[in-house]
């Protein structure tokens, strides 16, 4: 990717997993950086990273992204100091898994709110500076939008809409101003993904390298994804190297998804 010392990337989720990922890649491309998640050590401990990787300056924004002012503030706070915004990755997200007779109203509602609507209000409050900048918009979606599963049907939704409502923005993007794409990770290895192994190995009564095991085979794929292979999707479709590609939903599974 070229290096862009001057451009600014806001990403949601970066205290870890994909999000952490994610910013780090924008950072060794010269990004400014600002990161959005609540654990605030966390969130100083990526920023320094960030910068061992090659950011000119990163911000710390720690907050809660399921409550309705806080992406707004998180824009503000971004472009307060920056001065302007390229890039808004919307990653944060924490929907329950579960059977669906156990799963409770509140668990569909908190599901629905981070990740759809703190995606909805963080377009909504980046889209002047995006369309001003001619910037980009990557939301995470995730394999669930594809290919439904019973023990997924909170974030299964959660995924279609994020893809539904993309679609919709990019047709508003007067221009192709700014782009807005998808991506829909599979199964890569962080702590949502170990959290989901371990409850398998506790369910069945087995170790977890059995479990791991165990799951990759049902996927049938060689192996599970690292957060590199999803950071390096979306540092690609947020540069000029994806000038083009605008409106598409980009699936990165190691080919799990059966359908077409
Ligand atoms: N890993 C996979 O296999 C996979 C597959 C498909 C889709 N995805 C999607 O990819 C995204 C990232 O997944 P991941 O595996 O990296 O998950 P993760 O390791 O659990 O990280 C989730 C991130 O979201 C942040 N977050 C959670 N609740 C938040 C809130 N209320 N406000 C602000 N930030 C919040 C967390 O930070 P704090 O706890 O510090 O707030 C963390 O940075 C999610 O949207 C997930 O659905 C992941």
């Amino acid at each position: 990717m070229d290096k862009h010392s001057s451009r600014v990337a806001l990403i949601t989720g970066a205290s870890r997993g994909l999000g952490r990922a994610i910013a780090l890649g924008f950072a060794a491309a010269g990004y400014r950086v600002a990161l959005a998640a609540r654990d605030r050590v966390a969130l100083e401990e990526v920023a320094s990273e960030a910068e061992r990787a090659g950011t000119p300056e990163s911000l710390a924004i720690a907050v809660d992204l399921a409550q309705p002012a806080a992406p707004q503030e998180m824009v503000k706070r971004t472009v307060g100091l920056f001065g302007c915004l390229d890039v808004l990755v919307n990653n944060a997200g924490d929907t329950k898994r579960g059977d669906f007779l156990e799963l409770s109203d509140e668990d569909h509602l908190s599901g629905f709110a981070l990740k759809y609507h703190g995606m909805v209000r963080s377009c909504r409050s980046a889209w002047p500076h995006l369309e001003k900048s001619g910037g980009a918009i990557i939301n995470i979606s995730g394999v669930g939008a594809q290919t439904p599963e019973p023990a997924f049907t909170i974030g299964g939704p959660v995924n279609s809409a994020i893809i539904n409502f993309s679609k919709a923005l990019a047709k508003r993007a007067r221009d192709g101003r700014p782009r807005v794409n998808v991506v829909c990770p599979g199964h890569i290895v962080t702590d949502r993904l170990r959290k989901r192994i371990a409850a398998v190995a506790e369910r069945e009564g087995i170790g977890l390298e059995e479990a791991q095991e165990r799951l990759r085979q049902s996927l049938e794929i060689a192996s599970f994804g690292e957060p590199d292979d999803i950071a390096r999707m979306v540092c690609f479709l947020a540069s000029s190297e994806a000038a083009y590609v605008h409106g598409a939903t980009i699936i990165v599974d190691g080919g799990s998804t059966p359908g077409i």
